[in-house]
């Protein structure tokens, strides 16, 4: 069965062809940057105007690219949420109609367990059960997988996501939106001479706190003169925080489940000092751990169409409502 996955959750219109037994067929994705980065941030009604211009004639390329006629998809995958409302809407309208009118089921797909799933479509997939550590924009959290669809969560971020700080420290050092990939591109010119805390992680718990780094960022920044090398340290500090942070909740995941399998995924798992850092304490801690390609670390059509290919195998669909939510918490998902 061949899948159509769509995704539109925020600012990046992205579709892909996955088969169930032959994997990743074709995707595509065009991205929003330019259009947001004026504004500092992603403008909500720009990006669902935008997604309405370019999702069809995304959806014509990739099955172009895949040589598929439309008669051969057998279901459509779309993301329902969580992601802005008017973004999500233009999706879910979308696959909802052309599944209607190509007489094939759609299936809501929950956005984190597209990224969640995402390392599934390497070659050498994790085996269940995992603890995964869902790094976003807009979500940080600890989650115990048992299986598709068997998610406890054990620890979130009670105030800004992982990706939101690494934005938000970015604005502050004056680079543009989206800050995050320039963040640590400007880290690696920075050496080790700020010390930033590492939150919450001196008492137990599994619970993150990003916002505090704020503060650091802006006075240690007020403490220089503000050149580009003071601003390469403080990104460095920032980016060693963040990666230190994560390694020991990851690490205390681990201990605390007994687990020996860790997953890596959302658009912060393409940070390379992150990524060293987790391997490095995966391996000290006897445990392997698995990322998704960088491409496949941020928002994809790809893991939509894998994470919806699994739920339509295991005959879940959706009626003819067209399912959108801006927030749809985890545990709310149903098992294979
Ligand atoms: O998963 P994603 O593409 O979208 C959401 O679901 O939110 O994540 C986007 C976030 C942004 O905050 C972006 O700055 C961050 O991921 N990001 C990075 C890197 N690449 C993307 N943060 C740090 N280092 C990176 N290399
Ligand atoms: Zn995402």
């Amino acid at each position: 069965m061949y899948v159509l996955g769509i995704e539109s959750s925020c600012d990046e219109t992205a579709v892909a062809v996955y088969h169930a037994s032959r994997g990743l067929i074709a995707h595509t994705l065009y991205s929003q940057v330019a259009t947001h980065a004026e504004y500092g941030g992603v403008v909500p009604e720009l990006a669902s105007r935008d997604h309405i211009r370019k999702l069809v004639p995304l959806i014509k390329t990739v099955l172009n690219d895949a040589k598929l006629q439309a008669g051969e998809i057998g279901g459509i995958a779309y993301t329902a949420g969580p992601g802005l409302m008017g973004s999500l809407l233009v999706g879910a309208a979308t696959a909802r109609s052309l599944a209607w009118s190509w007489k094939i089921p759609a299936v809501a797909v929950h956005h984190m367990e597209g990224h969640l799933l995402a390392p599934m479509l390497e070659d050498n997939p994790p085996p269940f059960p995992f603890i995964a550590l869902l790094i976003s924009g807009g979500h940080t959290m600890l989650i115990e997988v048992r299986a598709i669809g068997k998610y406890h969560l054990l620890g979130e971020s009670l105030d800004d996501a992982a990706g939101e700080a690494f934005d938000k420290t970015a604005k502050m050092l004056g680079l543009d939106y989206p800050g995050g990939p320039k963040l640590a591109e400007f880290a690696s010119g920075g050496s080790n001479r700020f010390k930033f805390p590492r939150p919450m992680t001196d008492r137990p718990g599994l619970d993150f706190s990003f916002s505090g780094l704020k503060t650091f960022t802006m006075n240690a920044l007020h403490a220089t003169d503000q050149s580009a090398k003071d601003k390469a340290d403080i990104a460095f500090a920032f980016q060693q925080a963040m990666a230190e942070t994560l390694s020991i909740k990851c690490k205390r995941a681990l201990r605390q489940t007994g687990m020996e399998t860790l997953v890596v995924a959302g658009g912060v798992s393409a940070n390379r000092e992150i990524r060293r850092q987790l391997q490095q304490m995966a391996t000290k801690e006897n445990a392997e751990i698995y990322f998704p390609r960088p491409e496949f670390c941020t928002d994809n059509g790809a893991m939509i169409a894998y994470a919806g290919c699994q739920r339509l195998l295991a005959g879940q669909s959706q009626n003819l409502e067209i399912f959108a939510r801006p927030r749809w918490p985890m545990n709310h998902l149903a098992g294979l």
